[in-house]
């Protein structure tokens, strides 16, 4: 066979689990690292993988050396608010005087304050400043990531947003899975009318499903926004009408969100910093994937971060995302936190590689289909500017991506 693309002299080629399901304890705490390794691919897929001696009977359109470097599949980033409008930087003050989160947010601020700005935004203006941050993504290395609406709180806004991850799907190779978040926060309006805010997102949900806008429902279910009843009447009626569920929860208080998450069956659960030992205990006998997402417990400024030893000693199956948003994350880079996996969760190297690839792609429902290198299966890789697969969590902070392709093409160098 002629192959597209021969890459050869790959140092260290990460083979995460290819697996039925999320991996969770001892399989999460192995990665299979093949040395001197190559492979081809043909068309959006790989079709071969072999070693660097077997390189010199083969053909290929294309060659890529990968000068014994590292070279994983295309990250996944399973937990992104990619679409908005405007920013927050005024806000840094607020928290450097010790504002608590919740507390802007109850003054108006915070989401709120991204809601107004993303309703004065066009459809065309929000397409605009979302490529700039997705290119951004796909340049550390991301192929697959998961994006929520949540900016609106009303009709039309919600769907422009979700609109907005439709147009950036045709618009790019990537793959971007998207989720209806419009009970995110209670609109100003909306204040002491909760149920029929929520009622009125419910119904928003048909129009989602009919115009094919979001494959999961979301809600923060948190203090202040909405409670463990509100969240499990949300997510339910979401799942009647056919979508899968995801929950921001017990991200600030412990609320439970994570044992509803559990019993409702949602996809994932994610944040989880004061998710309480029981949480743990069902999420661990349980296919939901935890996210969890430390560079917002960094970036809030608190001193727990989720309790991610505990949760993969126990045998959750765990995933990391960088939670892009302009309020509690303003970061699109998941090697960042590659790092904060490794400092602040203790999570080993392997575990984080098998985080951000193979069980990022099951929180998203992506299992199967991306995270992965395998014959048969898409070819989104990255090679790494690095001599070996444990230096990115260590060298912090820069991007050590080198050229990232995305179903064969490649998208970034
Ligand atoms: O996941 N927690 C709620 N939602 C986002 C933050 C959104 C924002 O502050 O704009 C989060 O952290
Ligand atoms: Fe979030």
């Amino acid at each position: 066979m002629d192959y597209d693309l021969l890459v050869y002299n790959i140092g260290e080629l990460i083979l995460p689990k290819a697996t039925l399901t999320p991996l969770k304890g001892e399989e999460m705490k192995q990665l299979t690292v093949k040395n001197n390794a190559a492979f081809a691919t043909k068309g959006e897929n790989i079709v071969w993988i072999g070693t660097n001696e077997e390189v010199s009977h083969l053909h290929a359109k294309e060659y890529l050396d990968a000068e014994q470097k590292v070279v994983s599949p295309g990250l996944v980033d399973p937990h992104t608010h990619l679409v908005f409008g405007g920013s927050r930087e005024k806000e840094l003050a607020l928290k450097q005087a010790g504002v608590p989160y919740l507390e802007i947010l109850a003054n108006g601020g915070g989401i709120l304050s991204t809601v107004e700005a993303t309703k004065q935004a066009t459809e065309e203006e929000l397409v605009k400043k979302a490529s700039f941050h997705l290119e951004r993504m796909i340049s550390y290395g991301v192929t697959t990531m998961e994006a929520k609406s949540g900016y609106g709180l009303d009709t039309e806004t919600e769907l422009k947003q979700l609109r907005v991850v439709k147009h950036l799907n045709r618009k790019y190779p990537v793959s971007i899975v998207s989720t209806f978040l419009g009970p995110h926060a209670i609109p100003p309006s909306q204040k002491g009318k909760e149920h029929e805010f929520l009622q009125e997102m419910i119904e928003l949900l048909d129009v989602v499903k009919s115009e094919n806008l979001a494959e999961y429902a979301d809600i923060f279910c948190e203090t202040g926004v909405f409670t463990i009843e509100q969240s499990k009447h949300f997510l339910l009626k979401a799942k009647e009408k056919g979508f899968g569920m995801k929950i921001h929860a017990d991200e600030i208080d412990s609320l439970g969100g994570t044992e509803l998450a559990v019993d409702i069956g949602a996809i994932s659960a994610d944040h989880l910093v004061a998710a309480s030992d029981e949480g743990i205990r069902k999420l661990a006998k349980s296919e939901t994937v935890a996210v969890l997402l430390p560079g917002t417990t960094f970036y809030l400024g608190k001193d727990s971060y989720a309790r991610a030893r505990k949760m993969i000693d126990e045998g959750v199956a765990v995933s990391l995302a960088t939670d892009f948003n302009p309020g509690s994350c303003v970061t699109e880079n998941l090697q960042l936190i590659m790092s904060l996996a490794a400092l602040k969760l203790k999570m080993t190297v392997e575990e984080i590689w098998n985080a951000v690839t193979v069980n990022g792609a099951f929180a998203i429902g992506q299992g199967g289909e991306a995270g992965t290198l395998e014959v048969g299966k898409q070819a989104s890789f990255v090679v790494w500017d690095v001599p070996n697969y444990m230096y990115i969590p260590y060298h912090f902070g820069v991007n050590h991506a080198k050229t990232v392709y995305c179903r064969g093409k490649k998208v970034w160098e």
